[in-house]
């Protein structure tokens, strides 16, 4: 991805009129068409997660974007459970964190992962978040893949690609309203 190359960003399919309509249909992709992921968008998502808010604005986070079908196959046996998007996933962001700079690194991991779901979202993909941190097998078999240092921690990967599956869209009347409270708990 280069500094300049600020124009990129490719038409998408699907034009959301509003951040609640995106919301809305963001769901967890888990299966993905074989149909490659352009660079336009990688590297689109990337920027929304460089801007993502971090605590103190210390950045934390690194990501390794991996192509390598291969690479991202060899991610899917990381976990007995919940990793199985990456045997047809044609793209993935690995999301490192160095908890060293910021006593808020999982915080901030986590919302560079939303802005990297949101985006995929917007550019016509479908995403996942799966996660690695304090499942040391899965931690273990990353890092091999990656190379990503001791020093950092893998959060999470986030795999995406064309939709090969449909979701249901979020109903706008069915939200846990009774999660909220106002002025007092
Ligand atoms: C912190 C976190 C960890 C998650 N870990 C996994 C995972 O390891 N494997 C997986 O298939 N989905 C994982 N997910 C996706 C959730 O299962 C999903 O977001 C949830 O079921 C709600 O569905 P939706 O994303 O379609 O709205 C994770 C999501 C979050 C936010």
């Amino acid at each position: 991805m280069q500094k300049n190359d600020y124009f990129c960003r490719v038409k998408i399919g699907k034009i959301m009129d509003s951040f609640l309509e995106l919301c809305r249909h963001r769901r967890s992709i888990r299966r993905y068409s074989s149909q490659p992921v352009e660079r336009e968008k990688i590297d689109y998502m990337l920027r929304c997660a460089l801007m993502s808010p971090s605590g103190k604005r210390r950045n934390p986070w690194e990501f390794v974007v991996v192509t390598d079908t291969d690479k991202i196959r060899a991610m899917a046996p990381c976990k007995e459970y919940g990793s199985g998007m990456f045997e047809t996933a044609m793209a993935a962001i690995v999301i490192a964190v160095d908890s060293a700079i910021a006593d808020t690194w999982q915080c901030d991991g986590a919302i560079s992962a939303e802005h990297l779901l949101l985006a995929a979202e917007e550019q016509g993909l479908g995403a996942c978040w799966c996660h690695i941190y304090g499942r040391e097998e899965a931690e273990n078999l990353i890092r091999e893949i990656t190379g990503i240092p001791a020093n950092l921690h893998v959060l999470c990967v986030i795999s995406f690609g064309y939709k090969d599956e449909e979701r249901k869209n979020y109903d706008l009347d069915k939200l846990l309203y009774n999660k909220v409270h106002y002025e007092r708990y």
